[in-house]
């Protein structure tokens, strides 16, 4: 695909990082649209021309996107136009063509969407919902990041419940059978990540809520990493929850997310945190005995009150983007990315250990590694004094390093990583 230069009138000021018009990012991004077309995930020309549309440094080479994924122009310029929209009429309201566009991009009903401000929220909304009692076991993996891990523990410290871990394996049929193994009469729960913050392995998300379906367990997913990374499809996936945020694959504005709740799952999933929005209207104070009426009858039952309109704009900016490009395009590139980093690190000896399974099925963005006799922090340290950006992973006592690449990246950038990787090797 060609790139037209005279497109990018403020090319200099894209790299500066300075603010583009509205208009001057449509155009801009006018110049990356593919109209649905294929786009190969090594065509340099074209990916570089969507890197102009980010103002992410080029002084570091950012392989952190697991953790906050750097939003481009026309998502910035969104959020300062919603909030424009609310602050110059006083406006009220309008977030929720979000929900609807939000389904439409993961393969749910717009009543199957309550939007919240990141994975932690649904992950909450979830766990305190789901009827559990003391001695009920929910299964998780030995790979949790905290906003997953904590709301379960703290659950079992309050009421009780048993927690069951297992790790995932390197395979997606062994690690299925490693979870099979747990389930006993007293299963009521599997609460797993699609894919884990800690070395980024694709879980076989289907085939485990397709399990629990058939032994009448919950299917409880922790999606901080699917929406914008994979294809998604969430009624195709079968899961009972999906809870996810905006602001790392999506690149959408931080603080923003969502959960999904399967329409037959809604009344089995209490809602404890209600107000405007998650009602039916018919509630009533001045009775005699005031009435409550009922939840909504969607999923806006698991939210209410106010909702920060400009952020909401900038998720429709996000999906409109990636839809620009094309998530196929994207869920390629970055693919083909992880594929190149996991070449790369194996390439290095035994020294160096890859922790993400290298089955096509269990991998993508993300990869996870250790440097046999490198303390993991000192190797951390030495990455950001040259500028790289990637992730320490302390958590679990994992005490290993995380790369995570997104379309922006280039393979380049995935060779800096690598020299200092040998560097430290000596
Ligand atoms: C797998 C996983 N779950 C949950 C979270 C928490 O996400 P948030 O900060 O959006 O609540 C993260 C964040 O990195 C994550 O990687």
């Amino acid at each position: 695909m060609q790139f037209n230069r005279r497109g990018f009138l403020r090319s200099a000021s894209l790299l500066a990082g300075l603010s583009l018009t509205e208009m001057e990012a449509m155009a801009a991004l006018q110049q990356v649209s593919t109209g649905g077309k294929p786009v190969a995930d090594d065509d340099e020309t074209y990916w570089q021309n969507v890197r102009q549309l980010f103002p992410l440094t080029r002084e570091w080479a950012y392989l952190n996107n697991g953790t906050m994924g750097p939003s481009p122009y026309p998502v910035i310029e969104a959020v300062r136009n919603g909030m424009m929209d609310g602050d110059h009429h006083g406006g009220y309201g309008g977030w929720e063509n979000t929900a609807k566009k939000l389904a439409a991009f993961v393969g749910a009903d717009e009543n199957e969407i309550a939007l919240t401000h990141n994975v932690t929220d649904g992950i909450n909304i979830t766990c305190w919902g789901v009827p559990l009692r003391r001695g009920d076991e929910v299964i998780l993996t030995t790979h949790e990041h905290v906003g997953n891990a904590f709301p379960w523990l703290n659950r079992r410290k309050l009421h009780g419940i048993v927690i069951k871990t297992f790790t995932p394996a390197a395979t997606a049929v062994e690690t299925l059978e490693r979870i099979e193994a747990l389930i006993t009469n007293r299963t009521r729960a599997i609460a797993v990540p699609h894919i884990p913050c800690t070395q980024g392995q694709v879980l076989p998300a289907k085939e485990i809520c397709t399990l629990a379906r058939e032994r009448g367990i919950y299917s409880i997913i922790d999606g901080a990493h699917g929406p914008g990374m994979l294809m998604l499809d969430l009624h195709d996936m079968g899961c009972d929850t999906y809870a996810s945020c905006c602001h790392k694959w999506m690149l959408g504005p931080k603080g923003t997310g969502f959960l999904y709740v399967r329409k037959g799952f809604q009344n089995t999933l209490q809602t404890y945190f209600v107000g405007g929005g998650s009602d039916d209207g018919k509630w009533n104070m001045a009775l005699e005995t005031p009435k409550m009426g009922k939840y909504a009858d969607s999923a806006h039952r698991y939210y209410g009150g106010t909702q920060a309109l400009g952020l909401y704009k900038g998720v429709d900016a996000a999906i409109d983007f990636i839809n620009t490009i094309g998530m196929q395009n994207i869920h390629n590139r970055i693919q083909m990315l992880g594929g190149y980093t996991q070449q790369r690190l194996l390439l290095l000896g035994d020294r160096v250990e890859l922790i993400t399974p290298t089955e096509a099925r269990s991998r993508c963005a993300v990869n996870g590694f250790r440097i046999q006799g490198v303390d993991y922090a000192k190797f951390y340290t030495q990455c950001a004094e040259n500028k790289i950006r990637i992730r320490m992973v302390a958590e679990n006592g994992l005490n290993s390093l995380r790369v995570s690449t997104h379309i922006y990246n280039t393979t380049a950038e995935v060779d800096m990583l690598i020299a200092q990787v040998k560097k430290a090797l000596g």
